[in-house]
């Protein structure tokens, strides 16, 4: 059912840099389609070319349905494993399949068809995955928004999506509290200019939620009424080209980036990555822990694995305090999963709980074949540390939520290559990854520059940004011609392996979650107190990183520091969220400059994270960076 497997990395990296058309259309084959490609790829269309532009396709139907009639009906589908709430659940195939065209029905009893765009703002429960399916099914397109943010990002990603439905659940649940969704919801249609015709509630027994009288529908009880009916929504034939879905993620400023992903090219990559980058076959289960809020949620908790017609492992729970940090152990050991992913963070916050991973012990991982990390830099320490106690190989690999899928990784589905710690080693077929200087030249190996990826990206790639092909152009396509600018700074090395050292923009990466840092300096500037502002990304032993505001009051401010900071804390954590993790805000009484006016956030880092640095030579006033470190060691930083 699959492409079939070329011998090595070098030799398959080979032939599609020789002929990326048959090279896409052959691994093409692993997909059933409704009218099969005849074009692969037509660079006339979008911002850099479209693929499989004449083909139409469902990819629900690629996920369960044919996996169904090829007879894998009685194979577990989804396993949900829930520490937090004490439940286990499996879902076979067969079983999937009912619960989706089900929910599916009552989405066309909604009124939602082909092309409307359905939030899902959900917890990780199996009915995030159905409903992200059931839009699938019907040719609607979803945007999940991760459980995390506040009620102004899900205002802001209303606007941009304009939903006719949104898909809700009555809270999430942390291991320290219950987070009600439904009052989020509400504050979020309030301040939305959008408002969607309805929203669909699963009540969960941990919250109740008062239901509006017209717009909020009861979902347990509209999916139990069209059971009875034995109404079912049968795969509607989309193109290729037509969206999946539309996933937000941080961008430069507060507005966040719609990231469009199109139906074809998605299952074509993530098909191709199951085999030739996990090797995780049909029938073989996969955990990943991260959320279906994010994109590696996306493509390895819902859709790659089921593509696959193989077993996923829907997490609701920590990698540690649910209830310790053997929690990963026993998820992998019960559902006897080959493969797991998920960010080095969850790796550190286990090894600084138990360092000598006393817990694995009594766990039988014999069937565990590797580990996977993405989302930030897997730092050398914590890859040894898990190759250590695992025993198996630990994989870097490089991705974005542009991308969808990995960008560079160790193809351990080909072959496991040598890997060299602190890279994410070698760029997948489809991404001809290059090291460029500011003028747009390849800098020699070794040097650091600008990382970026030759045009056209691959299949699943993202083809533009919702609705604004020219935000895409400026955003990614316009520092360097014939190029996508990944933002990411690093280098390649002599033998081609690539290092990922940083962003070259505002956003940080906290706890393996994308945020920009120019999006919480809008919200502390909005305080009445605050004159200037500047949030920077310090290091973090656990998190990797940790925003930093630093704040200048306006004069004459009758709230004293201490007021103020402790309501800038709490402003971001009502405006962004709790995913934020914004804790330090400091004030100062100047902000370091150059001469033309230019914050200088990055030596506010260096001087954070107690890195040397050279004093920039168009610095204002020296004198201020003195002033920065002082008030970064008051609180015990640098
Ligand atoms: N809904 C509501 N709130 C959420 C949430 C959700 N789905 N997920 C996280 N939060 C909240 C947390 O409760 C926490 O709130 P607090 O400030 O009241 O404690 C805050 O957001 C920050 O969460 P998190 O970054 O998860 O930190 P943590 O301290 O709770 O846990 C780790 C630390 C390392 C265990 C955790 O970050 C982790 O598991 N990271 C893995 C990251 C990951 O999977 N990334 C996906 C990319 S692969
Ligand atoms: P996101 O879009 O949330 O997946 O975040 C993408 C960003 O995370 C990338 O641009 C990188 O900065 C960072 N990132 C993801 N994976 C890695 C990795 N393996 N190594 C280094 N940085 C990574």
């Amino acid at each position: 059912m699959n492409a079939p497997h070329a011998s090595g990395y070098a030799s398959t990296y080979a032939r599609w840099r020789a002929d990326p058309d048959g090279f896409w259309r052959e691994a093409a084959r692993a997909i059933e389609w409704i009218r099969p490609p005849q074009t692969v790829f037509d660079a006339s269309a979008g911002p850099y070319g479209r693929w499989f532009p004449d083909a139409t396709c469902n990819t629900c139907f690629n996920a369960l349905d044919r996996h169904v009639r090829d007879g894998r009906g009685g194979q577990a589908a989804l396993i949900h494993d829930s520490p937090v709430t004490a439940t286990k659940a499996s879902f076979t195939y067969a079983q999937l399949l009912d619960e989706v065209s089900t929910l599916a029905a009552v989405l066309v009893d909604l009124g939602v068809g082909k092309g409307d765009r359905v939030i899902v703002y959900m917890p990780m429960i199996p009915e995030a995955a159905f409903a992200m399916l059931a839009c699938a099914r019907i040719g609607a397109v979803h945007s999940v928004v991760f459980g995390g943010f506040a009620a102004k990002e899900l205002a802001t990603r209303i606007d941009d999506a304009r939903p006719k439905l949104i898909m809700t659940a009555t809270c999430g649940v942390e291991p320290t509290r219950i987070v009600e969704y439904k009052p989020l919801l509400d504050s979020a249609i309030e301040m939305a200019g959008h408002k969607p015709d309805s929203c669909l509630v699963l009540q969960r027994p941990q919250a109740d939620a008062s239901m509006h009288a017209t717009r909020d529908r009861n979902w347990r009880a509209l999916v139990a009424a069209a059971r009875a009916n034995g109404r079912r929504a049968d795969c509607v034939a989309v193109a290729a080209t037509d969206p999946l879905y539309v996933l937000y993620t941080s961008g430069t400023t507060g507005r966040p980036k719609g990231v469009v992903r199109d139906n074809g090219g998605h299952m074509v990559a993530l098909a191709w990555t199951m085999d030739n980058l996990y090797g995780v076959k049909p029938g073989e289960v996969m955990f990943t822990a991260s959320d279906v809020g994010w994109v590696v949620g996306h493509s390895y908790i819902v859709y790659g694995p089921l593509l696959q017609g193989a077993t996923t492992v829907l997490y609701e729970g920590k990698p540690v305090g649910t209830p310790d940090p053997g929690a990963f152990w026993r998820v992998i050991a019960e559902h006897r999963a080959v493969v797991m992913f998920t960010a080095p963070t969850a790796f550190r916050a286990i090894r600084k709980e138990d360092p000598q991973a006393t817990l694995l012990a009594g766990h039988d991982l014999s069937h565990f074949r590797a580990l996977f990390l993405a989302g930030e830099r897997a730092d050398p320490d914590t890859l040894k540390w898990a190759e250590a106690v695992l025993k198996v190989p630990v994989i870097d690999h490089w991705w974005q939520t542009e991308t969808g899928y990995c960008i560079a990784g160790n193809p351990m589905g080909l072959e496991l290559l040598p890997v060299k710690h602190g890279s994410p080693s070698v760029p997948l077929p489809g991404f001809g990854v290059e090291c460029l200087d500011e003028g747009g030249k390849p800098v020699p190996a070794g040097t650091m520059g600008a990382i970026v990826l030759r045009l056209p990206l691959p299949p699943g790639a993202l083809p533009t940004l919702w609705q604004d092909d020219s935000r895409f152009r400026e955003a990614y396509l316009t520092a360097f011609p014939g190029y996508y600018n990944t933002s990411d700074a690093g280098y390649i090395d002599e033998d081609g392996y690539i290092f990922i050292m940083g962003r070259t923009d505002d956003i940080i990466n906290v706890a393996g979650h994308r945020l920009s840092t120019g999006g919480m300096e809008e919200v502390l500037a909005s305080h009445p107190a605050v004159a200037e502002c500047a949030v920077v990304g310090i290091r973090d032993a656990l998190k990797g990183e940790q925003p930093c505001g630093f704040v200048v009051l306006k004069s004459g401010v009758d709230l004293g520091p201490e007021q103020v900071e402790r309501e800038l804390v709490a402003l971001v954590r009502d405006r962004i969220g709790p995913v934020a993790a914004f804790k330090l805000a400091l004030t100062v009484a100047r902000l370091p400059k150059t001469r033309s006016g230019k914050i200088l956030r990055a030596t506010m880092k260096k001087i954070a994270d107690g890195e040397e640095y050279a004093m920039p030579a168009t610095i204002e006033d020296p004198t201020v960076l003195g002033e920065i470190g002082v008030a970064l060691k008051g609180r015990g930083i640098g």
